[in-house]
């Protein structure tokens, strides 16, 4: 597995579960069209909803967008109703799975060891790992928030091998930020994202910490994308509400994009 040239931004768009078959085939089409002359400097995925996995994945054949999923199961199969595997997600054409979103941790109750358990599975099964970790407000405010996310990533990469971690990228999304339209501020964001890539550095070693590609998300839209891009610590975006419409979804790329060309190699 390749390791990321952490210059290179990623977006990736977290639709949750919304949209139907038809409101996602239309979004899809009109990413696909604007995906295609930014294709060459900024790497992107469509987190669909189970359901609309493959049909999402014949759109989007060929464009260079990845498909993602939202979710997967600790288990590689059996009597777990209701749950997906990492093999049939590999089987139907998705490429990287979100794990840890905080929605997950909160409502599902997954605890930071079966969050490991989950990125266990899914990179030796070949999937890619969009890894979520961030605070509550609370944590924050009471001066916990580099000390929670260590936790989580500690927990969430214990037994994970060097040569397994090109294949992962943190996302960092401080909880009160998630849904709210209260962005982190650029300045914070690359405070824990630099904190983070410490916490790399101390799990692995430094050369790791500096390709391993941390993603800021948490109200990310087209108005502050390109304030939170100027930020070489942010390399790049996972998008909720944004993502949902082809025209926001698509600025964020090209401030990505920009992002890029403007950054030193
Ligand atoms: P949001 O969601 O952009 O709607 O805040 C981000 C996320 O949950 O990944």
């Amino acid at each position: 597995m390749t390791q990321h040239n952490s210059k290179r931004m990623f977006i990736g768009g977290n639709w949750k579960m919304n949209g139907t078959r038809e409101a996602s085939t239309v979004l899809t089409t009109e990413l696909v069209a604007a995906f295609e002359p930014l294709a060459a400097s900024v790497d992107a995925a469509v987190f669909a909803p189970f359901p609309y996995l493959q049909h999402i994945g014949s759109i989007i054949r060929g464009s260079g967008l990845l498909l993602g999923a939202q979710q997967v199961s600790a288990e590689a199969n059996g009597a777990f109703t209701g749950q997906v595997s990492a093999e049939m997600l590999l089987d139907v054409g998705v490429q990287i799975v979100i794990i840890g979103h905080s929605e997950c941790r909160k409502l599902l109750a997954e605890s930071d060891e079966l969050i490991g358990e989950k990125v266990a599975i899914a990179l030796s099964t070949g999937l890619s790992v969009m890894l979520c970790v961030g605070e509550t407000w609370q944590e924050r405010q009471s001066g916990q928030t580099e000390a929670v996310c260590r936790r989580q990533i500690s927990a969430a990469l214990k037994g994970i091998h060097l040569d397994h971690m090109g294949a992962i990228q943190i996302a960092y999304e401080p909880i009160w930020a998630i849904g709210t339209g209260r962005s982190a501020s650029p300045e914070d964001a690359a405070i824990s994202h630099a904190a983070l890539r410490k916490d790399i550095e101390d799990l692995y070693d430094p050369s790791l910490a500096a390709a391993t590609r941390i993603l800021y998300g948490g109200s990310v839209n087209s108005a502050n994308a390109t304030s939170l891009f100027s930020q070489p610590e942010i390399q790049g975006a996972l998008v909720g509400g944004a993502s949902l419409k082809a025209a926001d979804f698509a600025s964020i790329l090209r401030s990505a994009s920009q992002a890029t060309s403007s950054r030193p190699n």
